[in-house]
Formats: structure tokens, sequence, C-alpha cells
């Protein structure tokens, strides 16, 4: 099938995120369409044995189920005290590898999963690197349902223009845990991300904002001039 000059970027990122990956392995698997690809790509793997022994963790239902049909095999987070290695992708990538994530709803268990892992490689097209946070994407943030507006008016107050996720004209979308996603769109992008990461988190209510700051050692970003592997230094 013919990719789009777009999900051949993708592809080829998530190409180049397999070099990272050992048989024998506990992977953890992210969420999103050029997750998508290195799925395909991991199960070509594991079909012609190149790579075996692999179990994989998903960060999301949908991950679970697209992991099943490729015929990848699966335990939970809680099964392994340690994940060696996790492949996401993102929505935002600053020049310090921090992130932002969650567009595909899946923040919360994909946090969950990156901060059980050894090593963190995200993989995306170049059209995600940013020179600052919230210049392209907006900021998701999973809260409760009850009283949600509470944090819509917090954020706003701090200059965001909040939207609470729909998936459809009817219903509000939920992510895979029941709760709303918020919007967070920061006009001249985010000053400081660690602060304002700090307050949303001290706020009951708020399960989990899209902020991935310090979480990635490894960023694979592909462009049409080439593939730009971004490493953190300690
Ligand atoms: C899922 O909740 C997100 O964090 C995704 O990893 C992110 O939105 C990137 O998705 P794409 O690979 O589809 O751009």
């Amino acid at each position: 099938m013919e990719l789009t000059p777009a999900e051949a970027l993708k592809r080829q990122a998530a190409e180049r995120a397999l070099e990272y990956v050992e048989s024998g392995m506990v992977l953890g698997l992210g969420t999103g369409s050029t997750v998508a690809h290195f799925l395909d790509l991991l199960a070509t793997k594991l079909s012609q044995g190149a790579l075996s022994d692999i179990v994989g963790v998903p960060t999301s239902i949908w991950t679970g189920r697209e992991a099943r049909k490729a015929g990848i095999e699966l335990i939970g987070l809680a099964d392994r005290a340690k994940v060696d290695l996790t492949v996401d992708g993102a929505d935002e990538v600053s020049p310090d590898l921090d992130l932002i994530k969650g567009m595909g709803g899946a923040l919360l268990r994909e946090k969950m999963v990156a901060q059980a892992s050894h090593h963190v490689v995200i993989i995306a097209d170049g059209s995600k690197a940013v020179e600052r946070l919230g210049t392209l994407s907006p900021l998701p943030v999973e809260v409760v349902e009850w009283a949600s507006g509470t944090h819509a008016r917090f954020l706003e107050g701090l200059g965001a223009e909040v939207k609470t996720r729909w998936s459809d004209d009817v219903l509000p979308l939920r992510s895979d845990n029941g709760n709303l996603l918020l919007d967070c769109r920061f006009p001249e992008g985010i000053d400081d991300p660690a602060g304002l990461d700090a307050a949303l988190q001290g706020r009951a209510g708020v399960v989990e904002t899209g902020f991935f700051l310090g979480i990635a050692d490894v960023a694979i970003l592909a462009s049409e001039d080439g593939i730009e592997v971004r490493e953190r230094h300690a």
C-alpha cells in the first residue's frame, strides 16, 4: 500500500526505533498513528524470527487490540516490576526532550508505563519538534468529570483557551479510565511547563497532565531532510 509522505516519515521513525529493541525484552507499547507503524514492523520482525521472546505492555485499549491482532504477546503493567523499553509517539518534542502527549487520549497509562521503563524512545515526524512547548498542540489534561469546570476556569485564569474533548456532537470523550479530557491551548506557548504541571498536579480532581518532563531518553524525528536522533544528556 502506498503511504502518504506524512505516514512514510512516521514509518521511518518507527523503523529506526526497532534498533533499540532486543529479544527477551518487556516492551512498553505506546498509542497513536506513529506507534501503529511500530507495531506492524515489530510484528514482522517477530514473525521472521529476527526478534523473539518479547512481551508488550499496552498503554491503551486501542494498543492492546492492535497488538493482539498483530500477534504480539501482551502482559499488564502490574505483572512485571520493570519495563525494559517503551516506544511511544508525542504531540510535541522540545529541544530538551520534554514532551506534550495525550492527543490520542492515553496520557495517563502512557505516563505510568513510561515511568516504569528503563528507557523511553519517542518516535515522531519532524513536524512535532517545537522550540517551546504549547506552540503547536494544546495541553491535554485528564480530569474527573465531577465539577470539571473548576479546572477549566483555573486554566482560563492562566491564559488558556480550554475545550472539553468531544467524541461526537452529543457525548464528551472519555479516556480509557472513564475521565474527561480538557484540551488547553496557550496562544503564546507555555512559559514554565514544570510550574504549570506542579500547579495542576496539586489540584484534587486533576488525574494527569500531558506534560512528559524529563521522561524521554531518545527522540527519533523523521523529516524530509533525514532522521534526527536526539538523546538526553545526563
Ligand atoms: C496518545 O495519547 C498520544 O500521546 C500519542 O502518543 C500522540 O498523540 C502521538 O500520536 P500520533 O503518533 O498519532 O501523532
